[in-house]
């Protein structure tokens, strides 16, 4: 099988509150995306890497994307969710896909994203039935609460993960998944939902979502001290 790569990047980063979708917003010189784009585009396994732009999307067109070649493909297809936009990039490259291609789905606003991060996933679940997902092991102590914020139980959380992404499906079997699906937030939901089990895959925190914008200030320092 091949491997297709799907990076929705159809958001606003309302949580951000910067000027512009945080995808765009600098990083080291170059837009915040252009990173984990780069590491997928130079990934050799990787086939086409397709970006899920919205359909208004007047910035994309700003900047330069040359440097990553050919693989790279925009798409203005992007919906109102995350799980839309990726359900609009899987039906758009329908005619390109197999049933039993891999899709490797990858947040753009990750832009930590290292190659390790993607040799280790794509080879562990290269024979698995279902496909799984980056996560980490919970590390504070997790507390329920009630509407009052009165602690009802503290939550074991030593099986507990945090998801990330990439997450890596078979193109047919996540299509189905997300066509069925209802508020999920990641693939692995809709997998689950259709009564499938993802495997988890250790990743590690410097793969982290840039929300709001403390994160981009651990995302330059993450990239800057890298391989040093
Ligand atoms: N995303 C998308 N389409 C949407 C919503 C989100 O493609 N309708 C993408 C975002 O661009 C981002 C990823 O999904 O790369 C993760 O979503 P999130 O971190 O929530 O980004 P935003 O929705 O842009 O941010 P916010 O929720 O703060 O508005
Ligand atoms: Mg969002």
């Amino acid at each position: 099988p091949r491997h297709f790569a799907i990076v929705p990047a159809a958001g606003s980063g309302s949580r951000m509150g910067a000027d512009k979708p945080k995808q765009y917003l600098p990083l080291l010189g170059r837009p915040l995306i252009h990173h984990a784009l780069a590491v997928l585009c130079a990934t050799p396994e990787i086939d086409k890497v397709f970006v899920v732009l919205s359909v208004g999307d007047a910035e994309w067109a700003r900047h330069d994307w040359s440097a990553l070649g050919p693989k790279l493909v925009p798409l203005f297809c992007g919906g109102a969710t995350r799980a839309d936009s990726v359900l609009a990039g899987l039906r758009a490259i329908s005619g390109e896909a197999a049933q039993s291609d891999w899709v490797l789905v990858h947040d753009a606003a990750r832009p930590c994203l290292a190659s390790w991060h993607i040799d280790k996933l794509i080879r562990e679940l290269a024979h698995d039935e279902v496909g799984g997902l980056l996560a980490v092991p919970v590390a504070d102590t997790l507390k329920q609460a009630d509407a009052q914020r009165h602690v009802q139980r503290t939550v074991p959380r030593d099986s507990l993960w945090q998801a990330q992404t990439p997450q890596m499906f078979r193109y047919v079997m996540l299509r189905r998944a997300l066509e069925s699906a209802h508020d999920v937030t990641d693939e692995a939901s809709a997998v689950e939902a259709a009564g499938l089990r993802p495997r988890l895959i250790e990743g590690d925190t410097t793969n982290l979502k840039v929300t709001y914008p403390l994160d981009l200030h651990l995302a330059e320092w993450i990239l800057q001290n890298r391989d040093k």
